[in-house]
Parts: C-alpha cells; sequence; structure tokens
C-alpha cells in the first residue's frame, strides 16, 4: 500500500504546487481551508509548503496573483521559465526532485492541467509520494491539446482524484481510476470568486478604464471582455485574422476590453497585425477616453479582471476557468474553441462554443445579446466551500 499513515508524527506536511497563472487561484482556498483547520484541530497540525515552479515569471502572470489573494510568499521558487513543452516539463522534474529529496513530505498537491502539473506529480509519484490532482477528471477529448494531455496523465498517477462536477467522476471511472481514490468536491476556482466578488465590484479599474464616472449614481458604460492565448487560435495567422474580423464587428456596438497574454502579444507583433488594436494602460494618469475599438491591455490582476467581468455585457475567452466563471456569474459567454472540458458551462451555463469562425462568433454574440439576461447559475457544490471539504479529507486520510 503506497499511501502511509503519518500516526508517528503530529504534523502533516502538505507540498502545494503552483507555476502558472491559473494555478495561483487554486492554491489560494486551500491556503486559507488550511489556516481554519490548524485552528480548530490541535490533533495534527498541517504544515504547508508552496513550491512556484516559475512557468509564468512575469509580475503580471504571476506575482500579482499571491497579493490580489493573499498568498503567502512560495517557500521555493525553481525559476523554470518559458521552453518547449519536453524541455520546461522536463526542467520542472529535475529540480521539483530536488525539493523532494530534501526533506520529508508526506503529500503532494498539484492543481490545474499544465505542464508544471503533470511534471511534479510525476516525480512525486516515482518517489513514491501520495499526489492529490485538484480538478481532476476534466476532459475536452481533444489530444492536440497539450493540457488534455497533462490531465489525463495526472489523473492516471493520482492517489487522491478530486473533481468539480459529476461529469468529471464519470470521465474518471471510464478510464478505469478506481471509485474510491475520487472525491467529488466541487469547483475550486469559486471559492474565490465568492470571497472576492465584493471587492473586486469596487475597484477602480472601472474608472482607469473610464467605464464609469466618478460623478454619484454613474452607471458602468457597456463593453465587451476579451481574453485569448490558445496557440490553435493566435498561433496562426489566419486564425488570428479570422478573430480580429468577428472583433472589428463587436467593437462597432460597445468597445473590447482585451487584457493580452504575452504569447498573443507576441504573435500579434510577429504577424504584424497590431494596428487592429488600440494599446491603451491598465493605469492611466487621466481614464482613457473610449470609443468603440479593441483596448489591449497588460495582463490583470485577479481582481480587477473579476470586476471586469462581473460587469461585462459579454465575454470572449479561449480559457478554460472563465467559462466555469461566467456561469456563475450570469454572464454570457464566448469559447473560441471546438471543444470544451467543462461541458456543464454549455448545459447549466451560459457558454457557448463557437471555434474562430467569423460567422459563427458573430452569430454566437447576436444570440446572447438578444437573449433575456440569464440568472447566475451554481451547479452543485460550487458553494465556495470546495477547499474545505479537500482539507477535511486529506486530514482524515492522512492524519
Ligand atoms: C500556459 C498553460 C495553459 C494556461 C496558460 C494561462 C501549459 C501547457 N499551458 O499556457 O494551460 O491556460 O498558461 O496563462 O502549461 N510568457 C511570458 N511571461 C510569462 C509567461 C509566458 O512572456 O510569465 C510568454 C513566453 O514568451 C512564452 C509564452 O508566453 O513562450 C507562452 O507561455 P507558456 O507558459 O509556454 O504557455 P501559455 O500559453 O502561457
Amino acid at each position: 500500500m503506497r499511501l502511509k499513515q503519518f500516526t508517528e508524527s503530529k504534523t502533516m506536511k502538505l507540498c502545494l504546487v503552483g507555476g502558472a497563472r491559473p494555478n495561483f487561484m487554486k492554491i489560494a482556498p486551500l491556503v486559507r481551508a488550511i489556516a481554519t483547520k490548524n485552528k480548530t484541530n490541535e490533533r495534527t497540525q498541517i504544515n504547508y509548503k508552496i513550491v512556484h515552479t516559475g512557468q509564468h515569471y512575469d509580475y503580471d502572470m504571476s506575482n500579482i496573483f499571491f497579493k490580489d489573494l493573499g498568498i503567502p510568499k512560495p517557500a521555493v521558487f525553481l525559476d523554470i521559465g518559458s521552453g518547449s513543452h519536453g524541455e520546461q516539463t522536463g526542467k520542472i522534474m529535475i529540480a521539483f526532485e530536488k525539493v523532494l529529496l530534501r526533506g520529508k513530505v508526506d503529500i503532494v498537491t498539484v492543481v490545474g492541467d499544465v505542464n508544471s502539473t503533470i511534471a511534479c506529480a510525476l516525480a512525486a509519484t516515482k518517489l513514491h509520494i501520495p499526489v492529490a490532482h485538484v480538478e481532476a477528471g476534466l476532459r475536452s477529448f481533444d489530444r492536440t491539446m497539450p493540457e488534455e494531455i497533462n490531465r489525463v496523465l495526472t489523473d492516471q498517477i493520482s492517489d487522491y482524484l478530486f473533481t468539480p462536477s459529476s461529469d468529471a467522476n464519470g470521465n474518471l471511472k471510464r478510464e478505469g481510476i478506481s471509485s474510491d481514490k475520487i472525491y467529488l468536491v466541487g469547483n475550486i476556482m469559486i471559492d474565490n470568486l465568492l470571497s472576492n466578488l465584493k471587492k473586486a465590484q469596487k475597484s477602480n479599474i472601472f474608472e482607469n478604464l473610464g467605464l464609469i464616472t466618478s460623478s454619484p449614481g454613474a452607471s458602468i458604460k457597456d463593453y465587451a471582455l476579451l481574453t485569448l492565448h490558445r496557440p490553435s487560435n493566435v498561433d496562426h495567422k489566419e486564425s488570428l485574422r479570422e478573430i480580429i474580423g468577428a472583433l472589428k464587428e463587436i467593437s462597432k456596438e460597445f468597445p473590447i476590453i482585451f487584457p493580452m497574454h504575452p504569447r498573443t502579444r507576441k504573435m500579434v507583433t510577429e504577424f504584424n497585425l497590431e494596428k487592429y488594436f488600440n494599446f491603451g494602460k491598465n493605469k492611466p494618469q487621466v481614464p482613457i477616453k473610449l470609443s468603440n475599438s479593441i483596448y489591449a491591455l497588460d495582463p490583470l490582476g485577479y481582481i480587477d479582471f473579476l470586476g471586469l467581468m462581473s460587469k461585462a455585457k459579454i465575454v470572449l475567452t479561449d480559457s478554460g476557468g472563465i467559462q466555469e466563471e461566467t456561469a456563475v456569474l450570469g454572464i454570457p459567454c464566448l469559447t473560441l474553441r471546438d471543444a470544451t472540458e467543462r461541458p456543464i458551462t454549455l448545459a447549466q451555463g451560459t457558454n457557448i462554443l463557437v471555434h474562430n469562425d467569423k460567422k459563427r462568433i458573430l452569430e454566437g454574440a447576436r444570440k446572447l445579446l438578444e437573449e433575456p439576461k440569464r440568472t447566475a447559475n451554481c451547479p452543485k457544490l460550487w458553494d465556495g466551500k470546495t477547499a474545505e471539504r479537500i482539507i477535511d479529507i486529506l486530514y482524515e486520510k492522512l492524519s
């Protein structure tokens, strides 16, 4: 039996691993849940260490999330940086294995589906250290997505699989994973959303972007919010041009706010497409005067982005988590992808898949904007308590 019981120790040592922007939002609720558990339970204290692989290294892609979400400074920073998939994954494994060999770790917790997730899960399991995977079981069934490979492999080697929704349990069972490893706990991203929404809606990003004036009673102007970073959308000039064609049409109705991922920024320059964007500043001294165009900003922090998402007329995205967040907020969401690993957002949420096809994007936008506003919808267990459930389970099993 690989899972150790820690009867000899009164401290449970947990290693929380993150590397890329979407990971840190999932680590924050775990940190809060551990603090609560430690206050209420004296039998065993949970001693955690955050390891940041450095897959994302720009301030806007990483550090601002620690600040916004109150996550303590990582105990270890591996400083891996960018690289090809093999190179990045390999470098993370080599560096993380050394961390694991330096001291006792009772369990490694990985989140999401990025290269850091599979690399750290693999390094840990080969050292016979149990692995917990938060956000297990999601499948797009599209193996050309690097994240799909990361998801399938991480789930195969994890000991505790924490799933956000029942479709994920079904996927894992079909892949032969034993039910006693699978725990339906809900969606950890929603823990953050619910605990930060009020603060986010008071963010001064609305004034900074000229979406509202400071006069009392002024209402927020209509705008669309856009994120785009998937290689299938931004690494090919034709796909990017097709998407820009649709955006130009939508921006005739209202401005589009576009915090631009570094990958996308690089490709826009390489393909000479900069003329289609209005390169704004995130924090101008004088609020920008919005006209109907596509405003490209640096990537935003969690609080500012959540605020903008919660008041948008419509969101266009190729991200995974944003499909879930818009579902809970009741904000119409157009996903510029062929497939989603989060089908519950199509069935119960506000999401439509439109690929990167101009005609489908415009039809989808029209459909969502003409529909009566949908009410916010929370699938089962998307209630803000997912991290508490995860920590309770690990505590019961390991202490
Ligand atoms: C990664 C994740 C993806 C996640 C996304 C969120 C994988 C396979 N992909 O994709 O699942 O949705 O992060 O952001 O793990 N760059 C910077 N600064 C940074 C990070 C990246 O300039 O801090 C640039 C580099 O030029 C790099 C490019 O962006 O080559 C792409 O970054 P990379 O981490 O390789 O993949 P993402 O596209 O960010």
